[in-house]
């Protein structure tokens, strides 16, 4: 079957065979059955650049549990299956905060520890308590921590150690029932609430406060085939930062420690010129240059070769390595 409709990006690529799993305990012997299997869960972190010769596993299971609660928090497990933003905007509609920022980031609850997918001043480690995952070896239910998680900028356990060893089967999640800790620091939030008069924000107002400003950035993958954020923001030297800022006096940064800082990948590629930039049915998203996007057809090859003259650009302008993001399979 084709998997273009299992994948953000919306690559037509084929796979010989292919499952799609409801259930843990299914998954559990099929894991033990099959020697090797490609998984797939809500494909919004992944270039597909050949077709697949495994078996496809496509992650469906679906159901939100709660755990506990308090007079202050709750406790919920998600299965994998579940869609993120769908997750979130149940959440405000029960006054459970903590996810509010990460409105609208396409994918399902299952990969979201994977990248640990962060926007807006929030990463989903802070919220996360456990995830459990099925060992692709042995069919076992394994659970992780959230320190065993060793939790990253776009960075975890699943993504190095036990890199395509395990699947995760569910997440969870510790989120605030009242006073909750709104995180409206980063500046579009506070100009989007500003420019609606709203100076006592609730959950509710900072969710649509962030699919605003997402909508008017970041390309709707139903509409226009991306992954979001193709490249990882780069952290560099401060040495080497010192040297770019008197040759671009401009250059934007967040700090990271004494020695490092962080620079946005977007500014680096609009500075070289790529921003909006189209190659027949692919280029560079014109709103935000760290969105690679398929316009129609693109193969996932076209958009790898772009990303790779893009790194090298980025080398030869700024002496910087632009790490990829998302999965180039
Ligand atoms: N910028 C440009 N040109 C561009 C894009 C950005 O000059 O085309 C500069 C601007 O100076 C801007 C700064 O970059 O002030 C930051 O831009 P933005 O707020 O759009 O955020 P980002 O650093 O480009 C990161 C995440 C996004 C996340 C936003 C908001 C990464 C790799 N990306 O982007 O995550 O939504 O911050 O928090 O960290 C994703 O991972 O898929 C994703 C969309």
């Amino acid at each position: 079957i084709s998997l273009k409709n299992y994948n953000t990006f919306g690559i037509d690529v084929n796979a010989k065979r292919f499952i799609s799993i409801r259930s843990v305990h299914e998954l559990q012997q099929l894991v033990v059955k099959e020697k090797s299997i490609f998984l797939i869960s809500g494909g919004s972190n992944m270039l597909l650049t050949k077709d697949i010769d495994d078996l496809v596993v496509h992650i469906n299971t679906e159901g939100i549990c709660i755990d506990r609660e308090d007079e202050n928090s709750v406790y919920l497990t998600v299965n994998s299956g579940e869609n993120w933003h769908d997750f979130v905007l149940w959440c405000i509609d029960q006054n459970y905060g903590g996810i509010e920022n990460l409105s609208l980031i396409p994918g399902n609850v299952g990969t979201c520890p994977i990248q640990n997918i962060g926007a807006y001043g929030v990463e989903v480690k802070d919220v996360i308590t456990k995830v459990e995952a099925v060992s692709i070896e042995t069919g076992k239910l394994v659970q992780f921590s959230n320190t065993e998680c060793k939790f990253g900028y776009r960075n975890s356990i699943f993504k190095n150690e036990v890199k395509g060893k395990y699947i995760i089967t569910s997440v969870s999640f510790k989120l605030t029932k009242k006073d909750h800790v709104l995180n409206t620091s980063y500046g579009a939030i506070e100009t989007e609430l500003a420019s609606k008069n709203i100076t006592n924000p609730t959950i509710k107002n900072v969710s649509d406060a962030v699919i605003a400003i997402r909508q008017s950035k970041l390309p709707d993958p139903k509409e226009i085939g991306n992954s979001g954020s193709f490249f990882k923001n780069p952290v560099i030297s401060i040495s080497l930062f010192e040297n770019l800022k008197e040759q671009f006096p401009n250059i934007p940064s967040y700090p990271v420690s004494d020695e490092e800082i962080k620079v946005p990948a977007g500014w680096l590629i609009e500075q070289s010129g790529f921003k909006g930039k189209r190659f027949g049915d692919y280029g560079v998203h014109e709103k935000q240059a760290l969105v690679l996007v398929n316009y129609g057809n693109a193969s996932g090859k076209d958009i790898y070769k772009l990303a790779q003259q893009i790194q090298n650009t980025i080398k030869e302008n700024f002496k910087i390595d632009l790490e990829i993001e998302v999965n180039v399979i």
